[in-house]
């Protein structure tokens, strides 16, 4: 089966390609990129007229829930959802139940996403036994198993002592360690940021040293070993300045922010939406300033969702009592487009940050329209707007604080390992 995506404008950042161009996709993989009307015939033409024609998005922070939270998403409706968003590659944390600290874990991931799965899933194995920092899990079996990457997400590395460890073995096994920075002492019992607004509404405050203190240990941690460190979710100003002095030293260090910490403050919570709550908590202005300024110097590599779905039982609760977290798929792509808006990236770094860099840092084979590549394609309208409506969210998660937001950008077709998805 040979398909033709014509009449789009292809981005492709991993070959500088910005063009009028006609895509060539034969069963699961890219066959070529052509010049307008030079393509041979196909059995199926997909007219683009009016649209970008993109790498499939590459997520790489993410949580599918499955195995053990199937009432909140599976690999099934996580990975229709982040299709349905323009992803075709997603990363899933451990933080499932049993969590993935386990070659059968693993694999059990791994099975459900090839008989299931929408797109590619990756998992992303634990660093400690139970996410407990008290003892490093099988490393090198979870690698051949089919992680790519570690982390404790949900769940800082309290041990430090661990933590180099960690660091020590990416660097013998050339992987990132994930790191979801968080002082559990600071941050206990908080719920939102700590500042002004968490003052006047009543509520407990995680302080912004909660995370900068752990981005300071881990760096520090990274310099002494040369290992490969990933700060997951940066959320406050401090955090990106300390990024940012680190890789001016040379620290092996990148970083990735979500859509949410670029488009929320903490005013927003004077609402009370337990949609909003989420872990680490949305920030102030001058953070929200400071994750631009990060993502638009490099400092901030990746943009990811941190798609974290909940059922309506979970979120419909007191404030203190909501769990923490956003289902993300089904707006990153539009949100991430209001940075291209703002003018703070353009429309092939903002991309880039969704695609290439991602793959590199996880040193997979996606992100890309290269020849010989798989065949995972995004095919969306940036100029059209459209109201949110997250009960309509093919996720199970509806948590989103964007529900009813008017957003720029619409997911047309996706295609994810040769499969054409038409969302119209
Ligand atoms: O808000 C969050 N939700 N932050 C995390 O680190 C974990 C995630 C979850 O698993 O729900």
């Amino acid at each position: 089966m040979t398909v033709l995506i014509k009449n789009g404008r292809i981005i492709d950042p991993s070959q500088g390609i910005d063009g009028r161009k006609d895509l060539l996709i034969k069963s699961r993989k890219i066959e070529g990129i052509y010049a307008a009307g030079k393509a041979p015939k196909t059995d199926k033409i997909i007219d683009a007229s009016g649209c970008i024609v993109i790498p499939g998005l590459v997520d790489m922070h993410t949580h599918l829930r499955e195995p053990g939270f199937e009432y909140k998403e599976t690999i099934y409706t996580g990975t229709m959802s982040a299709v349905k968003g323009g992803i075709t590659t997603v990363c899933c944390m451990p933080n499932t139940s049993p969590i993935n600290d386990s070659v059968s874990i693993t694999q059990f991931i791994l099975d459900k996403a090839a008989k299931e799965g929408a797109c590619t899933v990756y998992p992303i194995g634990a660093i400690t036994t139970g996410q407990k920092s008290e003892e490093l899990t099988e490393l090198e079996a979870l690698l051949k198993a089919g992680c790519i990457a570690f982390s404790d997400d949900g769940m800082p590395v309290i041990n430090s002592l661990i933590m180099r460890r960690a660091l020590e073995y990416s660097k013998i096994f050339n992987v990132p360690i994930i790191s979801h920075c968080e002082d559990m002492e600071l941050s206990k019992g908080g719920v939102m940021n700590e500042g002004f607004v968490s003052t006047i509404l009543g509520l407990k405050g995680i302080p912004k040293s909660a995370e900068e203190v752990m981005v300071a240990r881990d760096i520090s941690l990274c310099e002494l070993t040369k290992g490969r460190l990933h700060i997951a979710h940066v959320s406050t100003k401090g955090s990106v300045n300390l990024i940012r002095d680190a890789k001016k030293r040379g620290v092996n260090v990148t970083a990735e922010t979500c859509p949410h910490y670029f488009t929320l403050t903490d005013e927003s919570l004077i609402s009370y939406d337990t949609n909003l709550k989420v872990n680490p908590p949305i920030r102030t202005e001058q953070d929200v300033a400071a994750i631009k300024q990060g993502l638009k110097d490099n400092t901030i590599d990746v943009i990811a969702t941190d798609h974290a779905p909940h059922h309506f039982d979970d979120k419909d609760r007191e404030f203190d009592a909501a769990a923490f977290g956003i289902s993300g798929f089904e707006t990153a792509f539009a949100l991430g487009l209001g940075l291209v808006d703002q003018g703070i990236l353009d429309l092939t770094e903002f991309i880039r940050k969704f695609t290439i860099t991602p793959s590199h840092i996880l040193r997979i084979d996606k992100g890309s329209l290269s020849a010989g590549a798989d065949a995972d394609v995004a095919i969306i309208n940036t100029e059209t707007t459209y109201t949110v409506d997250s009960l309509n969210f093919i996720s199970k998660g509806k948590n989103s604080p964007f529900h009813k937001w008017k957003l720029k950008g619409i997911v047309e077709k996706t295609i994810a390992m040769g499969k054409v998805y038409d969302w119209r």
